[in-house]
């Protein structure tokens, strides 16, 4: 597995060649790291599962790099659906489709519906734009993690997870710390009404203002079908106790303006709640590199952000 620092063209021309001839990339994004494969390429798609340790059934992303690829991947694109695109994309947002021909079975677990989303990290970009001028139409990835385990959001982090899992002729992309990160804003648009599925960066307030969308909420039948969705979730190995101050030996986590409890490890005091989505994965992953048995956290307060954070804190503390 190749590790490949300060990434210009040259390299990232030579990691969308790699994922043409079947082989895995992680790549930054600006929500988390994705563990990339050809997304047409069914053998290479069986390996993401297999490295990630995911059941087969958990449909992928698919990153295109423009709103004018949509039509390869979706059929009966809704309106709403093309606002959301030209107003969030490139950006932190994934929308669920009904899928075209193009999006086979072992991208969508089986389901009718395909998630496609573009980044809007210039490495991801750039290299899906090198991707497509080798006839390549998409890029699968999921986080680049252990299946039910913490996101990365750096590539020290995507090695910890899972570069022992990794081929010869894989490669890992090194891009920094991820400007966002949480996962992307999962939004249904296979009904006549958006629903979001997973919350994130764009906030249902940001819909409302931006295109004077309502968004409906979720059926309780439909709770089950993302990955995310599952109880438990992007947790560490250490104990994840919401609310409360920490013991003597025990991890803490909260806004800057809370003090530390006594004898606790502070793994985060961020001073805003986009610094505490920034940093929250990379302190859980802090508490377990501390080898701690629990990590308290005092959720973010707010709307928006602050609710896609605490949606994510719940399932880690779910066991
Ligand atoms: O920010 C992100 O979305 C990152 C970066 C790498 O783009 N990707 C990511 O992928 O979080 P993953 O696989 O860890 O989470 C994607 C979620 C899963 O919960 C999956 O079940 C859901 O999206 N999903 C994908 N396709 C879907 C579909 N057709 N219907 C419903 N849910 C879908
Ligand atoms: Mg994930």
């Amino acid at each position: 597995m190749e590790i490949i620092t300060n990434p210009m063209q040259h390299e990232i021309k030579k990691a969308a060649k790699a994922l043409k001839d079947g082989h895995l990339v992680a790549f930054p994004t600006e929500t988390v790291y994705g563990l990339g494969a050809d997304a047409t390429n069914e053998k290479a798609i069986s390996r993401i599962y297999s490295v990630k340790g995911r059941p087969t059934n958990h449909p992928l992303i698919v990153h295109i790099s423009s709103i004018s690829k949509l039509d390869m991947w979706a059929i009966d694109i809704p309106e709403y659906a093309l606002k959301l695109a030209k107003e969030f994309w490139p950006g932190p947002m994934t929308l669920i489709l009904t899928r075209s021909q193009l999006a086979g079975d072992f991208i969508t677990g089986g389901q009718s519906s395909v998630g496609l989303r573009v980044p809007s990290n210039l490495i991801a970009l750039l290299m899906l734009k090198e991707f497509e001028k080798l006839g390549g139409t998409g890029i699968a990835a999921p986080s680049a993690n252990k299946f039910g385990s913490v996101s990365p959001t750096s590539s020290e982090a995507v090695y910890e997870e899972i570069g022992g899992r990794l081929s010869d002729q894989d490669s890992i992309i090194e891009g920094g710390d991820c400007e966002i990160g949480i996962e992307s804003t999962i939004i249904d648009c296979t009904h006549e009404e958006a629903t979001i599925l997973r919350p994130g960066y764009v906030t249902e307030e940001m819909i409302l203002e931006k295109i004077k969308l309502d968004i409906a909420p979720i059926p309780w039948s439909e709770k089950i079908r993302t990955s995310g969705q599952l109880k438990s979730h992007y947790s560490p190995k250490a104990e994840v106790i919401l609310g409360g101050l920490a013991k003597p030996g025990e991890g803490f986590i909260g806004m800057s303006h809370i003090a530390t409890p006594i004898g606790s490890f502070r793994l985060a005091a961020p001073e805003t709640v986009l610094e505490f989505a920034q940093n929250i994965y990379n302190a859980l992953r802090m508490g377990d590199k501390k080898k701690l048995k629990r990590i308290v956290v005092q959720l973010p307060e707010g709307n928006g952000l602050a609710n896609a954070i605490c949606d994510r804190l719940f399932k880690a503390a779910a066991r």
